[in-house]
């Protein structure tokens, strides 16, 4: 299991000090919306420049037709990053047409398929899809699944039921993780760090509990001898 942690503080700075700690060690670092839109690609030279070493997940969760889909894929992978995320509810044309122009790279980003928002519980999310959530998380993963991506994104609570339904090698990466009883925040579908290794949950992404805390190295020292 491979921990990814959630660069999603205020400030560019307070990211890159977070980093400056946290330099050479062996983690996935996740920029999302919102340092993506402060701090664009330069963000990622940045990042690479702390520590070359660093796996470098860009989370834009893409939606939009297929055509728009494959092209921001691509430019994704311009940007070097070694994972991306999409939602597998654009649908398998636009799943199929982002792998298909991917193909072009020697190393593509690996690319994950957003299920079910960790943030949603079982009334949230009928509430707008009409269909019970673990069931419609299995059936999109095994959407994914068979458009050729790599994996799925989840809560721990279908990470196994999708490796079941698809194959134990299709990756499942799991938000939502609060290793030390944190706050859960907005997150409802959560879980600690045993849960996600008995869910065989392939990479966790923890924000908040890592970067609201105080000593944020000894958290992710802690967090790296529990994995
Ligand atoms: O702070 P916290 O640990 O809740 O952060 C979780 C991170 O994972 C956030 O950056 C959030 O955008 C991201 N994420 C999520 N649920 C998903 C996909 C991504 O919480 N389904």
């Amino acid at each position: 299991m491979r921990l990814c942690i959630a660069l999603d503080l205020e400030e560019k700075s307070q990211n890159l000090k977070l980093l400056d700690l946290l330099k050479g060690l062996d983690i996935w670092v996740k920029v999302g919306l919102r340092s993506y839109i402060r701090d664009g690609a330069n963000f990622i030279e940045e990042i690479r420049k702390i520590d070359p070493n660093f796996k470098i997940f860009l989370d834009l969760k893409l939606y939009d037709i297929p055509n728009t889909m494959a092209d921001a894929a691509f430019e994704c992978a311009k940007i070097g990053v070694d994972m991306i995320t999409l939602h597998a509810s654009s649908g398998k044309i636009a799943m199929q047409n982002v792998m298909e122009r991917l193909k072009k790279y020697s190393h593509p980003p690996l690319v994950f398929a957003i299920t079910a928002l960790t943030s949603f519980d079982e009334q949230d999310f009928r509430n707008i899809y009409n269909a019970p959530l673990s069931q419609h998380a299995i059936m999109l993963a095994k959407l994914a699944f068979a458009s050729g991506l790599d994996g799925a994104v989840c809560s721990v609570h279908e990470s196994m039921l999708i490796k079941q339904a698809t194959q134990s090698s299709f990756f499942t990466l799991t938000p939502g993780i609060r290793p030390f009883c944190e706050n859960n925040d907005d997150q409802k579908r959560v879980s600690d760090i045993l849960g996600a290794k008995k869910a065989l949950s392939d990479f966790i992404v923890i924000g908040r509990p890592i970067y609201k805390n105080p000593d944020p190295l000894g958290t992710v020292q802690k967090i790296l001898k529990m994995l």
